[in-house]
């Protein structure tokens, strides 16, 4: 199965060339403990703009370009079809960490969704798709202040 993971704004901010909006502390940590020892899959321009590479996770690096080769801990996917067709029923929970075009492409494959909802606004590039939010239930996970802002962590499940 699928879990998206993301961060956004309050108008569904996720990133500005190429770069992360906002560095909360408990977010990032939140974001460890949640995808330790999973499989996680992010599009080539996220993996591209990581500061480190993701320790004891098995990373999934969705690329068109045939020839490109990562780490050992990093596979290339360039057909996502068979990806999707390899995990959507799964039990093994895989996470999609982003960004804009690979939320995009995994969001009607997606039961469940965790976002780091950010009361802040900035300029963007990239931001969360669009959904109805009336076709999931959401709990929040967790909520908090730092750095003078407001966040919410919320799990959202399919109805
Ligand atoms: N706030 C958050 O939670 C969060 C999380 C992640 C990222 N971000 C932000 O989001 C922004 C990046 O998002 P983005 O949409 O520009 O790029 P992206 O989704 O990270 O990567 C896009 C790339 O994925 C590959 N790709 C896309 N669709 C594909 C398909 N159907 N099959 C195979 N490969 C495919 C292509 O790579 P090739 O060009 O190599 O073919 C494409 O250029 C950055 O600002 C980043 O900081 C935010």
């Amino acid at each position: 199965m699928f879990i998206i993971i993301a961060a956004m704004g309050k108008k569904s901010e996720l990133g500005y060339k190429d770069k992360l909006l906002w560095k909360l502390k408990a977010d990032m940590k939140h974001f460890k403990s949640t995808t330790m020892g999973k499989k996680i899959l992010m599009g080539r321009k996220t993996y591209e703009s990581l500061p480190g590479k993701l320790p004891g996770r098995e990373i999934y690096v969705a690329t068109r370009d045939e020839n490109k080769a990562y780490g050992e801990n990093a596979h290339a996917v360039t057909n996502l079809g068979k990806f999707v067709e390899t995990y959507k029923n799964s039990e093994e929970e895989v996470f999609i960490c982003g960004g804009a075009e690979i939320y995009k492409y995994f969001l009607p494959y997606c039961k469940k969704m965790i976002i780091t909802e950010v009361y802040d606004t900035k300029k963007a590039d990239a931001f969360f798709p669009e959904f109805d939010y009336e076709k999931w239930e959401i709990k929040m996970l967790n909520s908090g202040y730092e750095n003078g802002l407001y966040y919410q962590i919320l799990q959202y499940e399919k109805f």
